[in-house]
């Protein structure tokens, strides 16, 4: 009988726990700023980076790669040194130098590659 209770109990916390967490989460992301809401190529574009900064073709038509976005911000390991306190460092993990596209994106939301297979909660620029 007791048993049956505490499993019942636990079963209980869980469901609770993806509610609030799960309404946390949708709350969070209906009430960021507009400032959040801009997108990364609107975020370089307020420090004066235009387009043809950032793409080689004019009007712009592909994916800027990973080397253009290092032309700017020099190595992973010049970023991963920005990021050091944050742990576990995005810039520097098992993972290796991923392509900035894996989690940053320029004119959409970005992403957090990592959640494929890990809970952290980074968020991508
Ligand atoms: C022409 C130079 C230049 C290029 C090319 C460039 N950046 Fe940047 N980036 C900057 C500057 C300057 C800043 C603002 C200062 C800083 O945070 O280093 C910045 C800021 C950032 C930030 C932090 C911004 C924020 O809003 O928090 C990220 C992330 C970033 N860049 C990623 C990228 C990626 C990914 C690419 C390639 C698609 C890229 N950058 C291409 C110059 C550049
Ligand atoms: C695995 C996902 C991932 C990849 C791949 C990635 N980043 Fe990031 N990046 C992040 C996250 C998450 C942050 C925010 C970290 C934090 O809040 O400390 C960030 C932050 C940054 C920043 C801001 C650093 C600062 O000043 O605080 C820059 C610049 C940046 N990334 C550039 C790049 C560039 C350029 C590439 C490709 C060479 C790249 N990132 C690849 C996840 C990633
Ligand atoms: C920080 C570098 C950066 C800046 C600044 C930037 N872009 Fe991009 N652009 C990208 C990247 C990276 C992609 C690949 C798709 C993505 O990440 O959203 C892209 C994709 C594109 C595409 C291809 C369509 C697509 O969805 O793939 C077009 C068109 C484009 N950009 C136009 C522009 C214009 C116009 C500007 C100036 C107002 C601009 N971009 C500024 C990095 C940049
Ligand atoms: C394809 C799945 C996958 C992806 C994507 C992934 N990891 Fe992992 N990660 C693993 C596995 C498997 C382990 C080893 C088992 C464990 O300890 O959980 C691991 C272990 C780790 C560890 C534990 C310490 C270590 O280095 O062994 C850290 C920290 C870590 N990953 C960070 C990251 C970061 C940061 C990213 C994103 C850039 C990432 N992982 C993306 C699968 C993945």
């Amino acid at each position: 009988m007791k048993k049956r209770f505490s499993f019942r109990n636990r079963i209980y916390v869980v469901l609770m726990a993806s509610i609030i967490f799960g309404l946390a989460g949708w709350y969070g992301s209906s009430y960021v700023g507009a400032e959040e809401k801009k997108f990364l190529a609107d975020r370089h574009q307020t420090k004066g980076i235009a387009c043809a900064s950032c793409h080689k073709e004019s009007p712009p038509k592909e994916a800027v790669p990973t080397t253009g976005c290092l032309g700017c911000h020099g190595s992973y390991a010049k970023i991963a040194e920005k990021t050091i306190k944050t742990s576990p460092n995005p810039h520097a993990s098992h993972m290796g130098e991923l392509s900035c596209e894996s989690c940053h994106h320029a004119h959409k939301a970005s992403e957090n590659q990592c959640a494929d297979c890990h809970a952290f909660t980074f968020k991508a620029p």
